[in-house]
């Protein structure tokens, strides 16, 4: 009876042990192409002329400047030889096989809250991609330590978010998912602390030390930030690049409305979940804080 209990014990084991778990097993790459556009097309990873998904992306901060990785599914070069389950990890967990804890340049504490089926959809999105053939570029001016310090600072400042197997089906529910663990728009209009930990009490309140030192505005539902603005303007933005007195927006934001290198982008996201964005941004906390750019 022992025996015969050990060794089904064994064998289910031994199933959990080789058979791809049921979380990532039927990733969607169609249904990740629409969110690698509300992620912006994972801008960093592609160079303004293409490839989607190359790499080379460079982010200048304060801790050192750093160059997007090649999340192409070339076998030597970019993320072929990965399994589902590391490329998850280094999406949301910001650990990667080859290198450790990330920079956390690389945003994973906000895709931390990604849900499953969306990260293994993304996921098949990407093994969709062309495999290019580009070798990833060193970091420059990282600080002395850097891997023990991105250690640490996952353990400060890492997030705790609570993810589900799938993300809010519609409604402000999932306008907050969106804003935060995909579309990450607190990744530029949140400011830091000087340890590049983003201010809760300045949630999307806009900065002028914005990435790369330029400004970003305010897009809480404050006078000072985007109060005046219904949510058909914030849809308009987010699929034409467009204000409500018709400037268009530029850098940064015109880059993730079109996506980088031919990719999508905002743009190309459904309108459903750009309403949801929208509704969500109204809703939130009107912080009082006037940027003025620079
Ligand atoms: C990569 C950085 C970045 C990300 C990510 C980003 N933005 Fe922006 N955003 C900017 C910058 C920079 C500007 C200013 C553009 C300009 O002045 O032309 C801007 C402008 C805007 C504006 C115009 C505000 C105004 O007063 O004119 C809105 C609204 C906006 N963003 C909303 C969003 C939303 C919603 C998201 C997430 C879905 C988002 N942004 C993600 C960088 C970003």
């Amino acid at each position: 009876m022992l025996a015969h209990v050990l060794g089904s014990s064994f064998a289910l084991l031994m199933a959990l042990l080789v058979s791809p778990s049921p979380l990532f097993a039927a990733g969607d790459a169609a249904h990740g192409k629409i969110l690698f556009a509300l992620a912006a097309g994972c801008g960093c990873h592609t160079p303004e002329s293409g490839p989607i998904g190359a790499g080379g992306g460079e982010v200048k901060t304060p801790f050192g400047t750093f160059y997007a990785p090649n999340i192409t599914p070339h076998a030597q070069t970019g993320v072929g030889s990965w399994s589902d389950e590391e490329i998850a990890s280094a999406v949301r967990d910001g650990e990667t096989r080859a290198h450790g804890i990330e920079a956390p340049v690389m945003p994973y504490y906000r895709y931390a809250g990604m849900s499953d089926v969306d990260v293994a959809d993304l996921i098949a999105y990407l093994r969709s991609l062309s495999p290019v053939d580009k070798a990833n570029q060193a970091h420059r001016d990282e600080l002395p330590l850097a891997r023990l310090a991105y250690r640490g600072w996952r353990l400060l400042f890492g997030s705790s978010a609570r993810r589900g197997r799938e993300g809010p089906k519609g409604g402000v529910e999932r306008g907050r998912y969106l804003v935060d663990h995909v579309a990450i728009c607190g990744d530029c209009h949140t400011p830091r602390s000087r340890f590049g930990e983003p201010l809760a009490s300045m949630y999307l309140a806009g900065t002028r030390q914005g990435p790369n030192g330029k400004s970003v505005p305010n897009i809480t539902p404050h006078a000072s930030g985007i109060g005046d603005w219904d949510e058909a303007d914030i849809v308009n933005l987010l699929q034409k690049g467009r204000t409500p007195d018709f400037d268009n927006v530029q850098g940064l934001m015109a880059d993730v409305v079109d996506g980088h290198g031919g990719g999508p982008g905002y743009k190309d996201a459904p309108e459903a979940d750009l309403r949801a964005v929208a509704a969500y941004l109204k809703s939130i906390q009107p912080i009082d804080n006037t940027v003025t750019a620079k």
